[in-house]
């Protein structure tokens, strides 16, 4: 057994919440998109199930649409998830944030190990888990998974006026830039006060946690943690999940 896949040491307790309230315009029309089938399963619980498949992870807080929250109760009861991982849904709010805000709200006082995972990355392997947790563990107030880039990056002005071409105005060196993934793993107490002190819109936590100028490091992050967004990644996610069944020989 690796270092990684070990229950928590005495003291510390992790739990996951997974934002979900989403409605994914940019899917397309449809179900809201932590609800579309993957493989015949919908990507939320291959969410929850990816965040419960750490031995470290004790509790799932799910974050429903402000409405939905019966509804994505009934699907985790439904669906087969590991008995040692306990599960909660609360309903979420207008933004990412607040709906991460309100699932912190909802933990156990006896967490001070807090994942935050996108339904929308429904295929993130268990490795990446354990590896945030663990640097975490080692003392990080906040952890992303992250990869190198393959395309270049450039900076640009809006345009002059609509139908314009956009200014570049900079080119940062990508061998320095990372596109982050999650979970990202924090220091509850951290990920706490981020939350009430920082209120710019953010796109992901670990921001937070960089404008309290606070350590965030950095733990390799892997190519099947992608965030299903447009059509085509659903296509690609079919071809992970169908490539994962063939070698688990199922
Ligand atoms: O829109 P984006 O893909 O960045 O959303 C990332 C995650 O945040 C998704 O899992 C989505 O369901 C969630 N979200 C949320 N509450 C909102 C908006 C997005 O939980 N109001």
């Amino acid at each position: 057994m690796s270092d990684d896949s070990r229950p928590s040491p005495a003291g510390t307790r992790t739990a996951a919440v997974i934002p979900a309230a989403g409605r994914g315009v940019r899917l397309g029309p449809g179900a809201p998109k932590a609800l579309r089938a993957l493989g015949g399963t919908p990507m939320l619980i291959h969410a929850v199930r990816a965040m419960a498949a750490s031995r470290a992870v004790s509790l799932v807080v799910v974050v429903a649409p402000p409405d939905g929250a019966p509804e994505v109760k009934s699907l985790l009861d439904a669906h087969a998830l590991p008995e040692r991982t306990d599960f909660v849904v609360v309903p979420g709010g207008d933004s990412r944030q607040e709906s991460v805000r309100l699932g912190l709200d909802a933990l156990p006082p006896d967490y001070d190990i807090v994942l935050v995972h996108d339904a929308a990355r429904p295929l993130v392997p268990v490795d990446t888990v354990d590896a945030v947790i663990e640097a975490v563990r080692e003392g990080a107030p906040a952890v992303v998974p992250a990869l190198p880039l393959a395309d270049t990056v450039k900076e640009v002005e809006p345009a002059a006026a609509p139908g314009e071409p956009e200014p570049v105005v900079a080119t940062p060196e990508r061998s320095r830039l990372r596109a982050v993934q999650t979970p990202q793993g924090f220091e509850r107490a951290a990920l706490v006060q981020a939350h009430e002190t920082v209120t710019d819109d953010v796109t992901d936590d670990a921001s937070m946690i960089e404008q309290l100028g606070l350590r965030v490091v950095v733990v390799p992050g892997h190519e099947e943690a992608f965030k299903v967004t447009r059509p085509l990644d659903l296509v690609l996610a079919e071809a992970v999940l169908a490539r994962r069944r063939l070698n688990d020989g199922f």
